[in-house]
């Protein structure tokens, strides 16, 4: 029998300096009241010099793994989201998984930019339905900080820093229902960030800031989301009113509300964690799930359609019974 991938646990870590809106307004031309109604950002989350990608990915998965109440040396996989690795290689992944002591598993990282959540979702649900794996720990760790150029007024006001986890089990109840992800590299350069040792863009002074023309991703975004809201709803065959939360991309409130309008649904019925947390990018949607979780806002049985857009352009979707 083909098994699902159930959601056995969450976590989140987000570091300890909060750096709001007036504490950007010092540096750059911008105001609190600009920030706050354009993004729906009040503060974001900044990591301290000695963390890194995986040692923030390490206190999530911690929480996930206890959350769970399974053993790490259960897990089978490990599957790292970041554009802010440790190194080029091993993988962040690998890294956390020495951190972790789990030996005899296999991990690696996925890039999506911000719907690196959604794509590393889908790979574990094949995982787990095709009886590849059994425990898989998916988690999102970004520094979103250390590639934001803090003097372009134009992307510093809406990232920050934080990682998620989600710990997904082979189950004979239903958990992922369907994931849809997609990718278009023609938009390559409406939203980027060069690595600064390769270079291979050469159009910038050799930082590896990112670059964004913020309204045309805006845009897209909003109907890109749109349409992927109806392909995860015709998939499974449900209407508007079956969905009881929506857990989305952190990346603007209004994207946010342009979706939930979509679904018909109020904003009471999505988690919101940007007005403190910012863009956290591949990390923002498995926080938003954990805070949900945990919270208990989100019970079982209840269905959860997650979804992100982000650089390349990628996209993605997530219906689950949780
Ligand atoms: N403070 C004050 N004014 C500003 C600021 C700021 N921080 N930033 C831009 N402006 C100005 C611009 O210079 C412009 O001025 P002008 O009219 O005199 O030229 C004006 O505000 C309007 O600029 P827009 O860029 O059109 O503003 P917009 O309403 O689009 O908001 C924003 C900008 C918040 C960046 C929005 O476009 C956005 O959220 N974009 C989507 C981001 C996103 O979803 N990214 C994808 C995921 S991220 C990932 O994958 C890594």
């Amino acid at each position: 029998m083909t098994a699902n991938a159930k959601i056995l646990g969450t976590g989140g870590y987000l570091p300890a300096e909060i750096r709001t809106n007036d504490d950007i307004s010092k540096t750059v031309d911008t105001s609190d009241a600009w920030i706050y109604e354009r993004t729906g950002i009040k503060s974001r989350r900044i990591a301290a010099p000695e963390e890194s990608a995986a040692s923030m990915a390490e206190i999530a998965a911690k929480q996930a793994i206890a959350n769970a109440a399974i053993n790490a040396s259960d897990i089978d996989l490990i599957i790292v989201t970041t554009g802010t690795p440790d190194c080029v290689y091993p993988s962040t992944a690998c890294i956390v998984q020495e951190r972790l002591g789990i030996k005899n598993c296999v991990a690696f990282d996925v890039q999506a930019a911000c719907s690196g959540a959604l794509f590393s979702l889908s790979i574990a649900d094949q995982y787990i339905k095709t009886g590849a794996a059994k425990n898989v720990l998916l988690i999102g760790s970004e520094l979103c900080s250390r590639i934001v150029d803090w003097t372009d007024r134009g992307t510093c006001i809406l990232f920050g820093d934080g990682a998620g986890a989600l710990l997904l089990g082979a189950s004979e109840e239903p958990g992922v229902l369907s994931t849809h992800i997609h990718s278009d590299g023609a938009y390559c350069d409406l939203l980027y960030c060069p690595n600064p040792q390769v270079e291979a863009r050469n159009d910038k002074n050799g930082l590896g800031f990112i670059n964004m023309r913020g309204n045309e991703v805006f845009k897209m975004a909003v109907t890109t989301l749109e349409r992927i809201v109806d392909e995860t709803l015709e998939a499974n065959n449900l209407s508007k009113a079956d969905i009881h939360w929506l857990v989305p991309h952190q990346a603007n409130i209004r994207i946010i509300a342009a979706t939930a309008k979509k679904l018909k649904m109020s904003l009471d019925q999505v988690i919101v964690t940007l007005e403190e947390q910012g863009n956290t990018s591949s990390a923002s949607v498995l926080l938003a799930l954990h805070q949900g979780i945990s919270d208990g806002r989100i019970q079982r049985g209840q269905n959860i359609l997650l979804e992100a857009f982000g650089a390349g352009f990628t996209w993605g979707s997530a219906l689950i019974k949780y």
